[in-house]
């Protein structure tokens, strides 16, 4: 696969898991192989009960063709999306790279999507034990004084699939798309979307959580801003972080100038830092999910101990695959238990307190 193109390797290896995913004998092996390896270690995370504290981020099965697959694998929550209302079909190719020499990658996909009808189409198909996240965002012809119609909308659509919904207004390849997560834009933004949450909890008869993705590249007081919206609008988690539009001296990639977001090992620090800003602002009233550049059960540890309540991993698995994900789990539990605990929640309270 690595031989391939970057994009042309994605695309034929979601082909193959999308087609496992509408046969049980497929999925049924991918489990045997990989998610029957994954040790069970409980958490909650925005009231949602995961049977371990590992889920694939946003951005890898962005119509919802192989949630069967990744589930089998053993992910406890899968994050699908970042769909968009109608489809579109993001930047021009190439827009994708390998930074192999820096364990990272650059994309500009630019929100490709089949839009939310193609996704619910290929949704309802599916039955899975994994969580399903829905990742929405704005169409790029969409202007930005209008994005709320597209948020909105979206999510009033998936609003009866999803365990949960990520509002993303952090990709840095929408023209504008992170001015949404200045003062003026996500005050209205958010009070937009949490009153339609709650039409549809009263439409379906059923609370499902909203999280908001933000960006690693956010100064501290902006962080501070974000912080008190998400408490006052009552969201339910903030997912951070995700690629950086900044480029550490550190990359030793001649892809490293490619213009977009990169994630995987260099987005790490940030991104735990961020994670660590929130938490010390949040306090508990907002959960966080941890996400950039995780690698192993180190990683995913340091960002739980910085704040985070639940990690999602995909440079990483691009690089490794599976069997990560057990690695991890069976990395935490480790950990849980060599400093005498029983449960990940009890010895995170107490440690993040030491
Ligand atoms: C190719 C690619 C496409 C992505 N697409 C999306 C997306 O559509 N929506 C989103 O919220 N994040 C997207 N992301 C960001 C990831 O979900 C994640 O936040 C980020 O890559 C940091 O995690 P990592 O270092 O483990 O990759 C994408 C990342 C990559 C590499």
């Amino acid at each position: 696969m690595f031989a391939l193109d970057p994009e042309k390797a994605h695309d034929v290896t979601l082909s193959k898991l999308a087609f496992a995913s509408k046969r049980p004998f497929l999925t049924s092996q991918i489990n045997r192989f990989f998610g029957k390896h994954v040790p069970d270690l409980p958490v909650t995370c925005m009231g949602i009960n995961f049977r371990h504290p590992v889920g694939l981020a946003a951005g890898l099965d962005k119509d919802a063709r192989a949630l069967p697959a990744f589930s089998a694998m053993g992910f406890s929550g899968v994050e699908m999306g970042t769909v968009t209302p109608k489809p579109q079909p993001g930047n021009p190719k190439p827009r994708m790279f390998r930074l192999l020499e820096d364990q990272a990658l650059i994309n500009r996909m630019g929100f490709n999507s089949g839009g939310v009808d193609e996704f619910l189409s290929n949704i309802k198909k599916t039955e899975t034990s994994a969580v399903a996240g829905i990742n929405v965002g704005k169409n790029a012809a969409t202007p930005i004084e209008d994005a709320h119609f597209d948020y909105v909308s979206a999510m009033q659509r998936v609003y009866s699939h999803a365990d949960y919904i990520a509002i993303n207004i952090s990709s840095p390849n929408t023209k504008s798309l992170r001015d949404l997560q200045n003062e003026s834009f996500l005050d209205d933004l958010l009070l937009r979307i949490k009153t339609s949450q709650k039409k549809c909890e009263k439409v379906h008869k059923r609370y499902v959580p909203i999280a908001l993705k933000v960006a690693p590249d956010l100064e501290p007081s902006e962080i501070e801003v974000i912080a008190e919206l998400v408490i006052s609008h009552q969201f339910d988690a903030v997912i951070t972080t995700n690629t950086t539009v900044a480029r550490p001296d550190s990359l030793q990639s001649k892809h490293a100038a490619q213009v977009g977001g990169l994630s995987g090992a260099p987005v790490k620090d940030l991104s735990t830092e961020c994670i660590r800003q929130f938490y010390r602002l949040l306090k508990g009233r907002v959960q966080i999910i941890g996400v950039g550049g995780i690698k192993d059960a180190d990683d995913a540890w340091e960002k739980m101990l910085a704040g985070a309540d639940y990690v999602q991993v995909y440079s990483q698995f691009i690089y490794q695959g599976p069997s990560m994900i057990g690695d991890i789990v069976k990395g935490l539990n480790a950990k849980v238990q060599s400093h005498g605990f029983n449960d990940l929640s009890t010895a995170l309270t107490a440690l993040r307190k030491t």
